[in-house]
């Protein structure tokens, strides 16, 4: 694996939605969901939650279950492991910290730690792609969370099946950042 700067693999990062189905070896996963378990929160309140699918058969109930209609993505399925993202709402911070700020701190939170897992991938060579179109019944049911987990995303994981990466454009600087 090349060495990249941090900011060469933010720019090669894309969303990959075609996998060579090989498995992705359990410590990749590990050290993608520790730099997920490192990232910081509000009041360090750390309410991110994963549940990783590993197997053939709970990666297909994921893909058949809980994807919604509209966008094509079957080709989830393919991807070696498939990772639900949730969020746990805890005490004053996140219920009323919220309401009185009007920040959502959970889904911050969550957003942080996620991206996280996905640059640790990129920098192990592998793909990632993050769904958010989910129905969120079916994703507590099938990773087996309680009702205080509140299942947030899906991120697909897996070795690219090819080194085409199809970059989406993006806004320019001056269009979003005010220097004041
Ligand atoms: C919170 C979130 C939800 C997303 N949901 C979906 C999704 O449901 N299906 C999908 O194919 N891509 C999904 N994406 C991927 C985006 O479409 C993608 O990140 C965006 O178009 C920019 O492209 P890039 O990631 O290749 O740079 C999601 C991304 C984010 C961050």
């Amino acid at each position: 694996m090349e060495n990249k700067s941090f900011i060469e693999l933010v720019k090669h990062r894309t969303s990959c939605r075609t996998y060579d189905p090989r498995p992705v070896p359990r410590e990749h996963l590990e050290l993608m969901l520790e730099a997920a378990r490192l990232a910081p929160s509000a009041c360090n309140k750390q309410p991110w939650r994963f549940a990783v699918a590993e197997s053939a058969e709970v990666r297909q109930r994921l893909v058949q279950d809980t994807l919604r209609v509209g966008i094509e993505m079957k080709w989830a399925g393919n991807a070696g492991a498939i990772i639900a993202i949730g969020v746990v709402r805890k005490g004053m911070v996140h219920k009323v910290g919220t309401k009185i700020s009007g920040v959502e701190y959970p889904q911050m939170d969550l957003g942080i730690a996620g991206e996280h897992l996905v640059l640790q991938a990129e920098e192990l060579g592998l793909g990632t792609c993050w769904i958010g179109w989910i129905k969120q019944k079916p994703i507590r049911e099938i990773v087996g969370w309680p009702k205080s987990i509140e299942p947030m995303g899906l991120i697909t994981v897996g070795w690219p099946a090819s080194n085409e990466r199809k970059t989406r454009p993006r806004y320019s600087m001056d269009e979003i950042v005010k220097w004041v």
